[in-house]
């Protein structure tokens, strides 16, 4: 059979059309070029739809074999590159099908029995998707790794806490790091979450209304590991839906764009530190990048980025929500304009959790021990850290709180050291550097201890509240951290 009869039969409309597509149209309807990265998915797909056809006695044990034989050939032609890509049979699905026929007859063109590309397409995106839910799954771990493994070494580093950008108490920098952690384990909670939801079967749904065919839906399901919690087959149960909603792609980028903001922060973080102004870390210079006309820079161009490049996923998450908007029961050819922004926010999500994860805690010797080397990740100043937290007055609420409990009310102990601050703005002192005699005019109950209450340690000590930035809290922390992650 030529190629040239094999894409009129592919073309299973043609017999209706009195005149061959426009090429501009051609190239405007076509998705080959990138659903192409759907293949795997397609063929998974296509030999769990054939195995349960051939089982349901809808085709030939002899055609189902001809077509796991055809699709084998296709794979590995594939991989090697060798498989011929053509715009002309407009989608992956098309063009594997073609291909399936030209090799195998007759039973390649069973395949598509009961069938619809609008549920094949449904399905494969599922497919993919779950596959790299997984990854990023990962991803996600060992993002969590990288700031445990950093914090378990500063949980004594103290730096100024900020509300506003403006000192407000200090912390420990694991502390500090230890939130991001918290963010990230949601996202890792709402990925699982969300996987249940990827993870339901749409095939048998055929074009829109289901098929005269007497398919085993849930036999495909468990086939394809489509199953529930419970290991029951997770079927879409209503055909219309499940050819048409991409709230699975919706949720998942949603998904993405939390992540993506969280990374974010981070990355703001990780460039305002790095500054000369702040100078509380230092990044390898595997990860930064100079200037071609300033020869002192060495930029965080790697921080930028991610930063930047949250802003492109919450883009592909308007982009595919104002998609799925308006579009009426069932399949819409809109929804092929599923594929490029979930593509590429799955890219961008995990070269940038790779990155990221590296940045920080150092690559990760990929040698399987259970205490694998890492490469130094970032380098952190802890006396700088210290001294910006000094230069900020961050103990004044403990001096406020020192006050409390010697038995001044709340509001009056604010306003003791407001006049203290500013007093000691004025002599250009920290106020554990102002001598006792001077504190104690401020109120006569201010006795000795009070220079302990003012240090930064001290100030951490006394937060030994769950969830606090005590040094005992924060280990404890990293502790529960380290033996959810492994
Ligand atoms: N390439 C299409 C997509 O991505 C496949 C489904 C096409 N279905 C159809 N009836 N035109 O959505």
């Amino acid at each position: 059979m030529s190629t040239h009869q094999l894409d009129k039969k592919a073309q299973a409309w043609s017999a209706l059309f009195s005149e061959p597509m426009s090429e501009l149209v051609k190239r405007y309807t076509a998705s080959v070029f990138f659903d192409k990265r759907l293949w795997q998915a397609d063929i998974e797909g296509s030999l769990a739809h054939a195995e349960m056809l051939a089982a349901q006695g809808i085709i030939a044990a002899q055609d189902l074999a001809q077509i796991q034989h055809g699709m084998a050939q296709i794979r590995s032609e594939i991989e090697s590159g060798a498989f011929e890509w053509k715009l002309e049979l407009e989608d992956v699905h098309l063009n594997i099908e073609a291909r399936l026929t030209q090799l195998v007859g007759d039973a390649g063109k069973r395949l598509h029995t009961g069938r619809s590309r609008n549920d094949q397409v449904a399905t494969d995106v599922r497919l993919w998707l779950r596959g790299e839910i997984d990854q990023i799954a990962t991803l996600l771990a060992d993002m969590q790794r990288a700031l445990v493994h950093v914090a378990a070494q500063n949980v004594d580093v103290i730096l100024p806490g900020f509300t506003h950008l403006q000192v407000a108490q200090p912390v420990s920098f694991a502390h500090h790091l230890l939130a991001y952690v918290e963010m990230f384990a949601r996202d890792a909670e709402r990925l699982a979450d969300l996987r249940k939801r990827v993870n339901r079967l749409p095939l048998g749904s055929a074009a829109l209304a289901g098929t005269s065919y007497p398919l085993d839906r849930e036999r495909v399901a468990r086939n394809l590991g489509m199953v529930d919690e419970a290991g029951r087959p997770a079927v879409c149960q209503n055909s219309l839906d499940a050819v048409s909603d991409r709230d699975f792609a919706i949720e998942f980028t949603g998904f993405a764009s939390l992540v993506m903001v969280h990374v974010s922060r981070l990355a703001e973080e990780i460039v305002v530190w790095m500054s000369q102004n702040f100078g509380f870390i230092n990044l390898s210079d595997r990860y930064c990048t100079g200037s071609s006309i300033m020869p002192q820079k060495r930029n965080p161009d790697v921080a930028e980025l991610a930063r930047g490049k949250s802003g492109r996923v919450i883009g592909h998450l308007m982009g595919l929500i104002t998609l799925m908007k308006g579009q009426p029961l069932a399949y819409n050819k809109d929804n092929q304009e599923d594929k490029e922004p979930l593509f590429d926010t799955v890219d961008t999500v995990k070269d940038t959790l790779r990155i990221m994860a590296e940045m920080i805690g150092g690559e990760v010797a990929a040698d399987g021990s259970p205490n694998p080397q890492r490469t130094r990740g970032l380098t952190v100043k802890a006396e700088a850290m210290q001294a910006a937290a000094l230069r900020g007055y961050a103990t004044a609420t403990d001096l406020a709180d020192y006050l409390v409990k010697k038995g001044l009310p709340f509001r009056d102990a604010h306003e003791v050291v407001a006049h203290a601050v500013k007093d000691a703005i004025a002599l250009g002192k920290d106020l554990s550097e102002l001598p006792l005699e001077t504190l104690q005019g401020y109120d006569a109950r201010i006795t000795a201890d009070v220079h302990e209450a003012l240090t930064l340690s001290g100030s951490l000590n006394a937060r030994n509240t769950l969830g606090g930035t005590a040094p005992a809290q924060v280990r404890t922390q990293i502790q529960r951290h380290q033996a959810r992650l492994g």
